[in-house]
């Protein structure tokens, strides 16, 4: 008896705790789990990092001329038990989780040449199935034949309530004002970009995680993959 290997997509607004959730439930069905936000983050740290994107600046036929040289890879990390993002062989798990990077990185992923770029690496990563995959365009472009698609969403306060609560952990000395703006910032943005704006796909299910607890949100995303795994 062979299980069948399905992709798993899961999309929504920042911060729903969509990575939380899909990191759990690759290591429940042995998947690779893929957090494509971590890859738009990297080009952003990147385009930061070479002074092409800035307080009141955006050099994008800069940046768009330099994708060549953006290697983004992952590495399975025992003790943190996910994987982390290196740019061009360095890790920068932490520099790309800044408010500085969520800042920026709207605008970045506006850029349909670096969707490209991304996308193609994306699909590269899921060509043996047996994946789930976060982000804002997965059930739509990136694998618009997953055989799963969730949509997760919860209220801006909700979301920036715990996004505002993580950084404080990390030791980022910031806002909750600055934290919600930031939120709602890339909501409208992501929502209403032309290339790949993020929207529910027609057959995703969708999940309001606003009084739903992880274990919860999991076992259910658990329950639906087994169906169809089973079938
Ligand atoms: O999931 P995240 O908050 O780390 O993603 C950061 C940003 O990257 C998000 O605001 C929009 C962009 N993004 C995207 O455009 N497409 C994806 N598949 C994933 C992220």
């Amino acid at each position: 008896f062979i299980m069948n290997k399905i992709i798993i997509a899961i999309d929504g607004f920042s911060s729903t705790g969509k990575s939380t959730v899909a990191k759990q439930l690759a290591k429940e069905l042995n998947y690779i789990y893929v957090d494509t936000g971590a890859m738009y983050r990297a080009v952003t740290y990147f385009a930061l990092e070479n002074e092409f994107i800035g307080e009141d600046f955006f050099n994008e036929a800069a940046l768009i001329d330099r994708l060549g040289d953006i290697s983004i890879t992952f590495k399975f990390n025992e003790a943190a038990g996910f994987a982390e993002v290196y740019l061009n062989g360095k890790n920068i798990e932490a520099e790309i989780r800044t408010l500085r990077v969520s800042k920026y990185v709207s605008p970045v992923a506006t850029l349909s040449e670096v969707r490209r770029k991304l996308v193609e690496q994306q699909q590269l990563m899921g060509k043996d199935r047996g994946i789930v995959m976060d982000g804002r365009d997965i059930g739509t472009v990136v694998f618009p034949n997953a055989e799963l698609k969730i949509f997760m969403t919860a209220s801006a306060e909700t979301r920036a309530k715990r996004r505002y609560k993580e950084l404080l952990e990390r030791g980022h000395n910031l806002s909750y004002e600055d934290v919600l703006e930031n939120v709602t910032t890339r909501d409208h943005i992501d929502s209403t970009r032309e290339d790949s704006p993020l929207v529910k796909a027609e057959d995703a299910i969708e999940i309001d995680n606003s009084d739903l607890t992880i274990d919860e949100q999991l076992n259910t995303l658990i329950e639906k993959a087994n169906q169809i795994i089973s079938k």
